[in-house]
Formats: structure tokens, C-alpha cells, sequence
């Protein structure tokens, strides 16, 4: 399975903080935004990602990134000059995505919970149509939420309706068997002259191929559209990590543990960020494994 994020977007909700900088490299409480989403495909076991951004932003994700080898990693880079949609990210990813399956993950998400691991590495083997992730919000009118019937079987999806018939939003992690590639090259521009991942979850709804993983209450998925969203996600992280002493989304802790780096490039990476606790947690890790 390959992997894309989208790390597009003006980031206009968070202006000025994002006037100069993507969204998606602003700090979450200790590292940038964009790790807690790569760290999401990493758990997963992917590790061929094509990173999609606008041109302005592009060089700093790989300034930041670079080719990903450090992490055991492919990394590769596209341009989505203007915000035509998140489903554009597969035609701008096709090549990338060749004959494979694709994860898409959001830029701005934040996944946290026991389990997610092996929960996404269960899907991703022999995936057929997609599976789509449900979280419980307050807040329906601003996502693309599921309705499903009793049996939990997914209906429909319906993107920001004004009268949502329930409350599960459809987060921004999809899994997708290569049928995607064809969909989205079908798709028309909605009203709002985008082309919306919500029509291709539609289309392998109305395909009958289409699953819902209920993320459930105990688990948290986070998105930082807005200032009070992006402090809270921070302070969510933060709190955390304070507690019990470990890192949400430390991509080279992940790595490590998912032996796609040994302990000595795990000490190296740390110690090239010594001077932050971040970098000497990352070697710590690294001592802890050898
Ligand atoms: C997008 C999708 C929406 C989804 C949300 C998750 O909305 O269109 O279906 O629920 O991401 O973060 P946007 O954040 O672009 O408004």
C-alpha cells in the first residue's frame, strides 16, 4: 500500500499564523504538525509517501523531510498548485500510486489511540473498496459524516450537511484499493468547485464496497483547523506526554519499533536534535532498544 499526505491549502482560518508558514508546519506542542499524520502511515507499515503541498510549501516539507531515508522511508514530493480538492490528491498521486492501494491521510489530523497499529495494518493487507474511519462529534455540520443503518452498515456520506442524520464524522484517513485512481479521474467539481473525497466515498458506497471502522469514543482524533483547535490539540499532546513520560507521533521512535531503522540510526537521529528534550528522548529510545 502506498501512502499520500495532503499538506495543501491556505490555511486561511489561521491567518496571520499561517500567512508565511503551511498550516501543516506549524508546531503541535513539540514537533511539527505534518509527523503526527506521517507517523499514522508509518503504524500502518506504509513507507512509499508522496507528500503533496502547494508550490510556495513544497521545499520546506522537504527541507524538513528530505527523501525520507533517515526514517527508512521513500519520500516523495507533488505540487497542488490551487486547492481544488482533496480528491485531487489521486490524479495529482497516480503515478505514485501505480497499480497499488493508497492510504490518504490529512495534513491537519491527529490520530490517537490504543491499538491503531495493528488495526490499520489489518485493513491495509488485501484491501477491497475502501475503509473509512467514524468518529463521534459535537459538532456534525462542519465534516463529512456517515449515516449507516442499524446493522452499522454504511448508507451514505454526506459532506457538511446542514441537517446531519447522526453524528459520525468520516476522519481524514481513507484506505483505498487502486479503483480509486479511476473514480476520482471521473469526478466532477461540486458547487463549491471542488473535487470532494466525499463523491469518491459515495461512489464505493453506492459500489457496496465501502466499510466504516467505528473509532469509538476512547479514542482521539483531533483535526487543527482553527486557533482554539490547533492549542488544544497541543495541549492534548502536551498533557499526555507529560504523564507518562513517552512521545505521540516521535517518527523516529516509530521507526525504530517498526524495524525500518536499527538503534544506532535511531541514536544518530536523536543526537542530531540533542540540544531539545525531543532529541534526547529519541536517544533514549534508541539505548532502550539496543
Ligand atoms: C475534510 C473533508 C471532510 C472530513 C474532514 C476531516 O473537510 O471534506 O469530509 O470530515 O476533512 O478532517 P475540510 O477539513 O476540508 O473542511
Amino acid at each position: 500500500m502506498k501512502g499520500i499526505i495532503l499538506a495543501g491549502g491556505s490555511g486561511t482560518r489561521l491567518h496571520p499564523a499561517t500567512v508565511a508558514v503551511s498550516k501543516q508546519l506549524l508546531p503541535v506542542y513539540d514537533k511539527p504538525m505534518v509527523y503526527y499524520p506521517l507517523s499514522v502511515l508509518m503504524l500502518a507499515g506504509i513507507r512509499d509517501i508522496l507528500v503533496i503541498s502547494t508550490p510556495a510549501d513544497l521545499p520546506l516539507f522537504r527541507r524538513l523531510l528530505g527523501d525520507g531515508a533517515r526514517l527508512g522511508l521513500s519520500l516523495d514530493y507533488a505540487e497542488q498548485p490551487v486547492p481544488n480538492g482533496l480528491a485531487e490528491a489521486f490524479r495529482i498521486g497516480a503515478r505514485h500510486i501505480g497499480d497499488d492501494s493508497v492510504a490518504l491521510v490529512l495534513g491537519d489530523n491527529i490520530f490517537h489511540g490504543p491499538g491503531l497499529s495493528t488495526e490499520l495494518q489489518r485493513h491495509a493487507r488485501d484491501l477491497t473498496g475502501c475503509v473509512l474511519f467514524g468518529y463521534p462529534v459535537r459538532d456534525p455540520e462542519r465534516y463529512g459524516i456517515g449515516e449507516t443503518d442499524e446493522a452499522g452498515r454504511l448508507l451514505s456520506v454526506v459532506e457538511k450537511p446542514e441537517k446531519p442524520r447522526s453524528n459520525l464524522a468520516i476522519t481524514g484517513l481513507y484506505l483505498y484499493d487502486n479503483d480509486v485512481v479511476e473514480i476520482a479521474r471521473g469526478l466532477e467539481p461540486s458547487a463549491r468547485g471542488e473535487l470532494e473525497i466525499t463523491d469518491v466515498n459515495q461512489e464505493y458506497v453506492r459500489r457496496g464496497t465501502a466499510r466504516l471502522v467505528d473509532l469509538g469514543r476512547g479514542f482521539a482524533w483531533l483535526d487543527m483547523g482553527t486557533h482554539d483547535s490547533l492549542v488544544e490539540a497541543g495541549q492534548y499532546v502536551q498533557i499526555l506526554e507529560h504523564r507518562q513520560g513517552v512521545r505521540i507521533a516521535c517518527v523516529e521512535e516509530i521507526a525504530l519499533r517498526m524495524g525500518f531503522i536499527d538503534s544506532a540510526a535511531c541514536y544518530e537521529l536523536g543526537l542530531s536534535l540533542a540540544k531539545s528534550n525531543y532529541g534526547r528522548y529519541v536517544m533514549d529510545v534508541a539505548v532502550g532498544a539496543s
